[in-house]
């Protein structure tokens, strides 16, 4: 393997930029050639590919985004439009191909790899909802955030009395939900792998609000539903002055924690190793903080769960 490709898709991520770099890096320490592949599978149907030196890499660590910008690209969901990328990668003599991104692009990437293109996904969204890796690259940064944001309306919330909810992202994942609402103590945390709890959270900002306490946090993942929705409910339910506060793509951008850092300059690395050694079709992961790969088949056709322990916790701790 002489040259490889790269690219990322799908949502960016804070730490992808440091992953970017880290491929190329490597790639070149090892004597290859890299070409990175502008706005995700998108740009690679249309050819959109440079060639990259150790100064393309060069000051982009500490910044948030993705310097090759991404997409989600319909077109590349198809027969043709994978056989479109297929003739770009020959065309510039790409013999692997690195994808950072989550699940939609991993799908990509196991596409190429069934029609014989060598194909290794690098875990990078903010939701951390693969399967197969304990983190995903932009989680730590994002999390960081989220617990910035609650900390300060937390102080408005106290000095008005309110009921605060807290929308974060989180499509189908209750990761950021859970973390965050760990990490700032709120009184109830809803997320889509626990969809059926809501009188719980009625009962404690009851509870609480008779105990005197000068406010209540509700952490609500998006993919349960509108923050809005849940906010005029249980203002209804407790006759309290319930606000709502939608994080959104705030938590998306910035520049990434050094824990994200080091992880996607492990993974980055870990995905040309692979390659180099002729291994293909797998994602690297982290796993109790050991480097590991698994089939990118197996990560679609399994689901990441929450730490239940953790929902048990934060519940325990916020009677
Ligand atoms: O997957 C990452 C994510 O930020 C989700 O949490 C969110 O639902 C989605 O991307 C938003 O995607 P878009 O950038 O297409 O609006």
């Amino acid at each position: 393997m002489k040259k490889i490709g790269i690219l990322t898709s799908g949502g960016d991520a804070p730490g992808m930029n440091a992953a970017i770099r880290a491929v190329v890096r490597k790639a070149i320490y090892h004597g290859m050639e890299v070409y990175g592949v502008r706005s995700g599978y998108q740009g690679l149907m249309e050819g959109a590919i440079e060639k990259m030196e150790l100064g393309s890499v060069g000051d982009i660590i500490h910044r948030g985004g993705t310097i090759l910008q991404s997409a989600r690209s319909d077109e590349f969901k198809t027969e043709e439009g994978q056989e479109k990328a297929i003739e770009q990668l020959k065309k510039f003599g790409i013999d692997g191909l690195i994808v950072i991104g989550g699940d939609g692009s991993f799908r990509g990437a196991q596409k190429l790899t069934e029609k014989g293109y060598p194909c290794i996904g690098v875990p990078g969204t903010i939701d951390n909802d693969i399967y197969g890796t304990d983190f995903t690259i932009g989680f730590d940064t994002a999390l960081n955030t989220i617990i910035e944001a609650i900390d300060k309306i937390r102080d408005t919330a106290t000095s008005h009395e309110r009921t605060y909810i807290i929308e974060v992202m989180g499509r189908d994942a209750g990761d950021l939900a859970l973390w965050a609402g760990l990490a700032d103590g709120a009184e109830s945390i809803i997320i889509p792998e626990k969809p059926d709890e809501f009188h719980e959270v009625t009962e404690r900002v009851i509870r609480g609000h008779e105990r005197g306490k000068k406010h209540s946090i509700i952490v609500v993942a998006e993919g349960v539903g509108s923050g809005f929705e849940f906010g005029k409910k249980i203002e209804k339910e407790t006759n309290l002055e319930t606000r709502v506060s939608v994080l959104g793509y705030i938590q998306r951008g910035g520049s990434p924690t050094a824990s994200d850092r080091v992880l996607a300059s492990r993974l980055g690395a870990h995905a040309v190793d692979l390659l180099l050694q002729g291994i293909s079709g797998k994602m690297v992961g982290i796993h109790h903080n050991q480097l590991v790969n698994h089939d990118i088949s197996t990560i679609l056709s399994r689901k990441h769960h929450i730490d239940e322990d953790m929902y048990q916790l934060s519940k325990e701790l916020s009677i």
